[in-house]
């Protein structure tokens, strides 16, 4: 968690209860908070969608705003910034509705103090964070509903347009009617590829779990890349992978999963000429993260959450589907896991991994602390 102070714009006509809002977070201990005021609902909206506010107090009435409709206003001005309803004793009915068109809490002025502002403040940052965390999932969940349907209708012809090319390739046909048939044949495959891959973010590919070592699976994702890596550039570092890290899981989709994080991470470091990509795993508590850190382009903060959905690529036509970090999206979330995209303090990207622990036998070397070395592709 930052330290950094939490910005709060206060949205208040009343001069009294603007100063005593003021006083009552300079007062309170541990949060840094830095405040600004508006005192009409206008220039408050304005300020707003300029961004750059963690949470919104809202007063209700307003000289150019009145009830639901400035809570609606404020909410479309800025839906990503939490808002705290300040209402009168004789508002308090309506306050409560504002939390059904998106505030996250109110408070009851003369009923506050510096201790309960700042808990509300805090729980209504939390709680946004939490609902879009929400909003994300069933979106992905539904557009994994929709893939899935979309693989399963299309599979069944191109299975068979696959059997009647490969049929027609083993008789005897003149050769260049052959070639014409490989050029259908390989498409459909690089189709039928393509909709495994979706089924397989959709979530309907089972994984094959069994007890695995996690570290194995890392290593032999880094041996496959060794060569490219070393052609271009890039030089990867990893914590100790000798050890063992239990989880219960599907070898290859896990292995699809870093080949997936590794590839991504090389790609952006090619369009920089090389680089550093740096792997390591953890345990915390009851589960084991894995993260890939590169230095290379980063990843815009609007895409961070984008760059899972299906399809979406920023690579040009025919250099990528868009369907790696969905795919990776679908087999950690099979496993019960979580993954998680953020950009480092290198100017590149991090990829997070966290997958429960197996549940036995899980304390075996290394020890709970993973030792950071450099390593591997010299
Ligand atoms: N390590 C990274 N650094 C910067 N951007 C990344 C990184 N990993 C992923 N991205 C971004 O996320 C997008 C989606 O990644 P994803 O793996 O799903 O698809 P892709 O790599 O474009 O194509 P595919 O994996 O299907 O070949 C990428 O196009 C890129 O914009
Ligand atoms: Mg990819």
């Amino acid at each position: 968690m930052s330290h950094d102070p939490i910005k709060v714009l206060l949205i208040e006509d009343n001069p009294g209860d603007a100063r005593l809002i003021r006083e009552m977070l300079a007062e309170a201990r541990g949060t840094p908070t830095e405040v600004e005021c508006a005192d009409r609902l206008s220039p408050g909206l304005e300020r707003l969608a300029a961004g750059d506010i963690d949470v919104l107090l809202l007063d209700l009435s307003l000289p150019d705003g009145q009830g639901l409709d400035v809570c609606m206003r404020a909410r479309r001005e800025a839906p990503d910034v939490p808002i705290v309803v300040l209402t009168g004793l004789d508002d308090e009915v309506m306050a409560a509705r504002t939390l059904q068109i998106g505030a996250q809490d109110y408070l009851v002025k003369g009923q506050v103090d510096s201790r309960l502002l700042l808990r509300s403040i805090r729980y209504a940052i939390e709680r946004k964070q939490a609902q879009e965390q929400l909003q994300r999932s069933q979106l992905l969940a539904s557009l994994g509903e929709m893939t899935a349907g979309i693989a399963h209708e299309v599979n069944n012809p191109l299975g068979s347009v696959l059997l009647y090319a490969e049929l027609l390739l083993s008789s005897d046909l003149p050769t260049p009617i052959k070639k014409d048939l490989k050029v259908i044949h390989d498409e459909a495959k690089r189709a039928a590829r393509i909709m495994t891959e979706l089924l397989t973010y959709s979530r309907r590919v089972e994984p094959r779990t069994r007890r695995l070592n996690l570290h194995s699976v890392l290593k032999k994702v880094l041996d496959m890349r060794q060569y490219e890596e070393k052609v271009h550039n890039i030089a990867v570092a990893a914590n100790r992978l000798d050890g063992q890290l239990y989880v219960k899981g599907d070898s290859t989709q896990l292995t699809q999963v870093f080949m997936n994080l590794i590839l991504n991470a090389e790609e952006a470091l090619r369009e920089s000429n090389g680089g550093n990509i740096v792997v390591t795993t953890q345990i915390e508590g009851e589960w084991v993260k894995v993260s890939v850190a590169d230095d290379g382009t980063g990843i815009p903060e609007e895409n961070l959450e984008r760059v899972f959905y299906p399809f979406f690529t920023t690579k040009r036509v025919g250099e990528g589907t868009g369907l790696g970090l969905s795919v990776c999206y679908g087999i950690v979330t099979s496993h019960g896991g979580l993954i998680h995209a953020e950009n480092n303090e290198m100017g590149g990207a991090t990829f997070t991994v966290a997958l429960p622990l197996a549940p036995s036998r899980r304390e075996v070397s290394p020890p709970r602390e993973a030792k950071k070395t450099s390593l591997v592709n010299e």
